[in-house]
């Protein structure tokens, strides 16, 4: 048994903001942005929540798989900017759908948020406990932004991206995945402040702040070792594999990882000039794109891989 998608949606916002609009509400330029990270606008949301854009990718995600909600044992949402701290976005998607049978939950991976749900939904299918999962990855990483520090606000985007899964004969070859807590706070946002009478209130932004060079080192040789374990753990190799669908990040961290890995970045389909950093949505966007363009055929070997914040990383190779 292994753990297949058998469909893919995504939702973006509907507000395009481009480098040059916020060079006009910050210290910044498309040159400094775009040769830096490859992003040339993201989408904002103004009426969207984590949620509503969870709810639009599930039920396209569903469409494609030509599943029911009714069929779905399990949804796990990968997430750091739910609407609400409980509800989880997950039970708000089991809701908006009525897939009445499911569990839902989140988890919180930060940008392996996917992969994370994607690698404990196989855990549940392997232990023979279910056998249909909706997984999504959705952010609206725009309201956790300190819109003052143009060294991190420029890098991100909202989204969410959704895969059915299903418990069949091929689909997750390998999967790798790890943490490191003890480098947590290069890339960290602080949760609420306590507000009870013994607290003296700190006056923390709650605001992500990051480390951006520490951050672009760990991602440089974490993810390189983690796709060469899940590739030796299945026997293949890179010449195998028709696409790496990395968390888009940053151009020159997908062109580190190619380089590294001595493949063409030619074989590493990109979001990242259109969405910038979605965190948790990166993978499953991307790959919604590219299977929805016609890119992915059946048979064919594809590495997804997300890491940041925790830190946290996971890399999953793939027969389609
Ligand atoms: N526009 C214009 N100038 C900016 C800017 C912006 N949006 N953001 C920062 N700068 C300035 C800085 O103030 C600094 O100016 P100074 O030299 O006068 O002090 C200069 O640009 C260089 O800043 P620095 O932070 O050293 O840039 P960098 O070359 O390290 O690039 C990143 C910054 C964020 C692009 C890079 O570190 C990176 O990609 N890191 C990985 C981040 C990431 O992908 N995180 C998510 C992982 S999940």
């Amino acid at each position: 048994m292994r753990t297949r998608i058998i469909g893919t949606g995504s939702c973006l916002p509907e507000t395009v903001v481009t480098n040059d609009d916020l060079s006009k509400i910050m210290d910044t330029s498309d040159e400094w942005i775009s040769s830096r990270t490859g992003i040339r606008e993201r989408r904002l949301v103004k009426d969207e929540t984590t949620a509503s854009m969870s709810i639009e990718a599930a039920r396209r995600a569903l469409e494609d798989a030509k599943v029911s909600a009714q069929d779905i044992d399990l949804i796990i949402v990968g997430t750091i900017t739910g609407d609400y701290v409980t509800p989880s976005t997950a039970c708000e998607v089991q809701a908006a759908i009525g897939a009445d049978k499911a569990v839902a939950f989140d988890v919180n991976a930060a940008c392996s948020g996917f992969m994370f749900a994607l690698h404990t939904a196989d855990a549940y299918f392997k232990a023979g406990i279910y056998k249909t999962a909706l997984v999504l990855g959705a952010e609206t990483l725009s309201k956790i932004m300190d819109w003052n520090d143009r060294s991190t606000c420029v890098l991100f985007g909202d989204g969410a991206g959704a895969a059915v899964l299903r418990a069949e004969e091929t689909g997750i070859l390998a999967y790798d995945q790890g943490s490191d807590g003890a480098k947590g706070m290069v890339l960290a946002c602080k949760n609420r402040l306590n507000n009870n009478p013994l607290v003296q209130n700190p006056k923390d932004l709650q605001y992500t702040y990051m480390d951006g060079q520490e951050v672009y080192k760990f991602a440089v040789t974490t993810v390189p070792a983690s796709i060469n374990k899940v590739l030796n753990e299945a026997g293949l190799s890179v010449e195998d594999i028709d696409y790496f669908a990395l968390h888009q990040a940053n151009i020159r961290i997908i062109q580190s990882v190619a380089k590294r890995l001595k493949v063409s970045e030619d074989k590493f389909p990109i979001s990242l000039d259109h969405c910038g950093n979605i965190s948790a949505g990166s993978v499953p966007i991307l790959l919604d794109e590219i299977n929805k363009k016609g890119m992915l055929k059946p048979g064919m070997k594809i590495v997804l891989s997300g890491f940041g914040a925790g830190l946290t990383w996971g890399s999953a190779v793939i027969e389609w």
